[in-house]
């Protein structure tokens, strides 16, 4: 009995930390750093399909992820910067870096030039 009532706990506990993630993870986001270049980011088409390290890769897999703009400044510091962290064509963490690697894979990924995600006013 006694390895039941804990079985049922692990489980009604591993379930919880799941409904958690499943909840914390935004529809969209806006990104808007720089106001110039606002770009709407459809997060939960990304986080239905990618795991959260892929993007959030600092992430200690607890807390809230941080916002990349936490270390991704205006000008490089330990981290590159806050330009690198979404066009870096060598990483596949970057938004422009897996939308070009997909593409070449002959993969189904997202917009891949500029005007696709900086729409002219
Ligand atoms: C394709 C990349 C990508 C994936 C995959 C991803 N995220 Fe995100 N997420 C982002 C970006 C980009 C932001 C905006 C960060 C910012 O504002 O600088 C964000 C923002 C967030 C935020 C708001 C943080 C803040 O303060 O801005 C939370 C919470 C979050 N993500 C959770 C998750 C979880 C949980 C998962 C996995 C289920 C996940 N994300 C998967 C890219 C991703
Ligand atoms: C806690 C600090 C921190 C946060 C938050 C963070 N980064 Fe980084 N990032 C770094 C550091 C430090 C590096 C350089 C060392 C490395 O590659 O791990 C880096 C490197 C990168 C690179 C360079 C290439 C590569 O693959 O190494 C990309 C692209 C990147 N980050 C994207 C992002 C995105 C997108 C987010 C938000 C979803 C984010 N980062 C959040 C600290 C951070
Ligand atoms: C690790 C890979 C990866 C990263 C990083 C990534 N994306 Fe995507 N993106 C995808 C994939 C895969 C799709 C196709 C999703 C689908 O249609 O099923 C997509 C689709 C999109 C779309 C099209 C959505 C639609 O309605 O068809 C937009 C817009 C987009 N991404 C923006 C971004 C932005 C902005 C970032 C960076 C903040 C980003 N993506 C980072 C993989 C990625
Ligand atoms: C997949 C989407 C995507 C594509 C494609 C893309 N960008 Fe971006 N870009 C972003 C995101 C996300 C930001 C951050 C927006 C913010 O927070 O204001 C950004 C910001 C910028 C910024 C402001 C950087 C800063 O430090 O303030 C410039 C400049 C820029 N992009 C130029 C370009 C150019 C040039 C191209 C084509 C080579 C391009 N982008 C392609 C998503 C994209």
């Amino acid at each position: 009995m006694k390895k039941i009532v804990s079985i049922t706990v692990a489980l009604a506990f591993i379930l919880g930390v799941t409904m958690v993630l499943a909840a914390t993870a935004p529809d969209k986001v806006t990104l808007k750093a720089n106001p110039k270049k606002v770009v709407e980011f459809p997060h939960k088409i990304h986080s239905d399909q990618l795991k959260c390290e892929v993007c959030h890769h600092e992430w200690d897999q607890k807390s809230e992820p941080q916002a990349c703009l936490t270390c991704h400044k205006k000008k490089a510091g330990d981290a590159p910067k806050f330009f690198k962290a979404f066009h870096d064509r060598k990483s596949d963490r970057s938004c422009l870096g897996c939308h070009k690697k997909m593409a070449k894979d002959g993969k189904k990924g997202g917009p891949t030039k500029c005007a696709q995600c900086h729409p002219k006013k």
